[in-house]
């Protein structure tokens, strides 16, 4: 592991996590989940999976981002990737790609799927980067402001073609924070 790089964990995120989510949530998008929303989400909707990301801090954990995704019938939707403002470009954002796509591959996913606005170059690079293609568009699928969506999604991810590139962005992302960045879903603490 680089020296300078920070100790990081990813887990399954759980209940006891949404006011942390929250907060990074809230700094991260215009319109959000409520709380009670949120809540709804983690409890009730049996599709989803969520991810946290945290990097140790003194005698802590602190939380730095959040990821989701449904499990739709064979396909993995991805709801959301956020990363606290003041910690994005170090990498937290493809940690948290990377565990999505575990999760969804680990859940025999055919493929991954998702709509990110036309103007968020940053998702759009970053979900290009895990083999994310641009297969068409929503108008005005967004509001406030409104917007269209850009429909993305991954070839098949049991294909040896993306799993060599899940290997190579996997070797990637531990050499730069060790093993600790990429963990098997079960290893998140999902019953896979
Ligand atoms: C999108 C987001 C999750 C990226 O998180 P991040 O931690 O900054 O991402 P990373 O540092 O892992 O960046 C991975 C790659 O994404 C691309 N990228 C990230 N931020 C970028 C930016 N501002 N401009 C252009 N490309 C960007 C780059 O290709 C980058 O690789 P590089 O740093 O080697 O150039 C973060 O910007 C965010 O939380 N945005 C607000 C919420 C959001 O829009 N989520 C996506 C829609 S659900």
């Amino acid at each position: 592991m680089a020296p300078t790089s920070p100790r990081i964990r990813v887990r399954r995120l759980v209940l006891a996590d949404l006011a942390a989510a929250q907060a990074i949530e809230r700094e991260s998008f215009d319109e959000g989940w409520s709380a009670t929303a949120f809540e709804s989400e983690l409890r009730h909707n049996g599709a989803a999976r969520y991810v946290l990301l945290e990097r140790a801090a003194a005698h802590r954990w602190e939380a730095v981002g959040f990821a989701g995704l449904w499990l739709q019938y064979d396909e993995a939707h991805v709801v959301t990737v956020a990363v606290l403002p003041h910690e994005r470009r170090n990498g937290y954002g493809r940690i948290l790609v990377h565990a999505l796509v575990t999760v969804a591959a680990a859940y025999s996913m055919t493929a991954a799927t998702l709509e990110v606005r036309a103007s968020n170059t940053a998702a759009r690079a970053l979900y290009s980067g895990y083999g994310f293609w641009e297969v068409g568009e929503r108008k005005q699928y967004y509001r406030d402001p409104p917007e269209d969506g850009v429909i993305m999604t991954t070839e098949a991810l049991a294909s040896e073609r993306y799993r060599g590139r899940m290997a190579r962005l996997g070797t990637s992302l531990r050499e730069r924070f060790g093993d600790a960045a990429t963990p098997s879903a079960a290893g998140m603490g999902f019953d896979v």
